[in-house]
């Protein structure tokens, strides 16, 4: 078998025995973690600090971000929230000023920006970024939902120069010894848990 398509069967199964766990845990619990992640989060230095932070809507299983766009709000930092683009299937970037009324139902019922009342924002413009993703290690491998993303935007970025701070907020039981890895896949710098803080 191709290496890749190795790598690539790795990684489906990664993500198959992540989500089925993830989708396992009681609502109770996922909002109490969530919480503690959050905090986490932003008692980070490298947050305190930023301006533009990007985060994202979160949907099933997933830490619950809602708390920490609140944060990003109060904080007086601007909140950038990525759209999918059908066109060029990477994500779009727009700045959210309110969190009721900017947002729309886009692809997979995620909620986005609505792009005719929102700012759009330039990936190089960010200073922090708040990464989905279903199972990550203590190196900063982050395992990802398939789609590629947050690798792309992420190059994005680096490609230009710029160095937002990457971060990833998870359950304990979506960290791995060792995720399934390709050349493309972009480390994280950090990934927050509700019991731990790994520094990459
Ligand atoms: N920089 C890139 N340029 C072009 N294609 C890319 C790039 N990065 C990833 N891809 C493509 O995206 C697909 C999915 O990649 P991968 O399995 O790493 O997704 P993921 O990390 O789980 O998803 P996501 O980044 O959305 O969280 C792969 O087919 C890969 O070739
Ligand atoms: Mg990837």
């Amino acid at each position: 078998m191709p290496a890749t398509l190795a790598i690539r069967l790795a990684k489906d199964n990664a993500r198959a025995l992540v989500l089925a766990k993830r989708n396992a845990m009681a609502a109770g619990l996922r909002d109490r973690h969530s919480r503690e992640i959050v905090g986490r989060i932003v008692a980070m230095e490298e947050f305190q600090r930023a301006r533009l932070v990007m985060a994202y809507c979160s949907f099933g299983s997933e830490l619950a971000t809602a708390s920490f766009m609140t944060r990003v709000h109060q904080s007086g930092k601007t909140l950038v929230l990525p759209r999918i683009n059908r066109q060029t299937n990477c994500l779009d970037l727009y700045a959210v000023g309110n969190l009721e009324e900017d947002l729309v139902e886009g692809m997979w019922g995620i909620r986005e920006p609505e792009p005719r009342t929102c700012s759009p924002v330039s990936a190089q413009a960010l200073d922090f970024v708040l990464v989905p993703g279903l199972a990550f290690d203590f190196g900063g491998g982050r395992l990802g939902y398939g789609r590629g993303y947050y690798d792309k935007l992420l190059k994005s970025c680096l490609d230009s120069g710029a160095r937002p701070c990457i971060v990833a907020g998870a359950f304990d039981l979506q960290l791995s010894e060792r995720v399934p890895k390709e050349a493309h896949d972009v480390l994280v710098h950090a990934v927050l848990t509700e019991s731990q803080h790994i520094v990459c």
